[in-house]
């Protein structure tokens, strides 16, 4: 079942964000997320999606599955909810970015038909490699 985030669910938002992301947030980076007007959040026993929503945009935060449960529909399932949701809201576009070198994500954002369109050069920065971002969005 895919349900909004509150305030109480910030240590297990940030649990699962451990499984996935080094660093990872902490409970009170959630706790600040969850409490901004324009931040959403829909999460799952084993997942969650954190995205904005404002001025007719909507731009994907973070995208989380626990290892286990991957390949289970989750990762497609949030992001549709999440799609579904700043659709209803008003948004008419959805953006993020990625790592360009992030299979696993990239394959599902091609699935739910975003595309390329910008790339950041040595973006992030990983055990002293440097990744290009690209940037992904679709219309709503
Ligand atoms: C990316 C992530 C959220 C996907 O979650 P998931 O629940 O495994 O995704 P789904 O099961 O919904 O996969 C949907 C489709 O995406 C593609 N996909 C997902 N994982 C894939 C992988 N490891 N390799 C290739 N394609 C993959 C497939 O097309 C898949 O459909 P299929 O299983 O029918 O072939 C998950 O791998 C994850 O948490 N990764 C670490 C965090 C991360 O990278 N987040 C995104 C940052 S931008």
């Amino acid at each position: 079942m895919i349900t909004p985030a509150t305030l109480k669910d910030a240590a297990t938002l940030s649990d699962l964000h451990h499984r996935a992301f080094d660093p990872a947030w902490t409970p009170r980076d959630f706790a600040a997320f969850l409490t901004r007007p324009a931040g959403r959040a829909l999460m799952a026993a084993d997942g969650f999606v954190l995205f904005d929503v404002a001025d007719g945009e909507s731009e994907i935060l973070t995208l989380a599955v626990r290892p286990e449960a991957r390949r289970q529909g989750l990762g497609a399932r949030l992001m549709q909810s999440a799609m579904a949701m700043a659709m209803a809201e008003g948004a008419m576009r959805m953006t993020l970015e990625v790592a360009a070198d992030n299979a696993a994500a990239l394959a599902l954002y091609a699935r739910l038909r975003f595309h390329q369109v910008g790339r950041r050069t040595r973006y992030y920065k990983r055990a002293g490699d440097e990744i290009d971002a690209l940037v992904l969005a679709t219309d709503l």
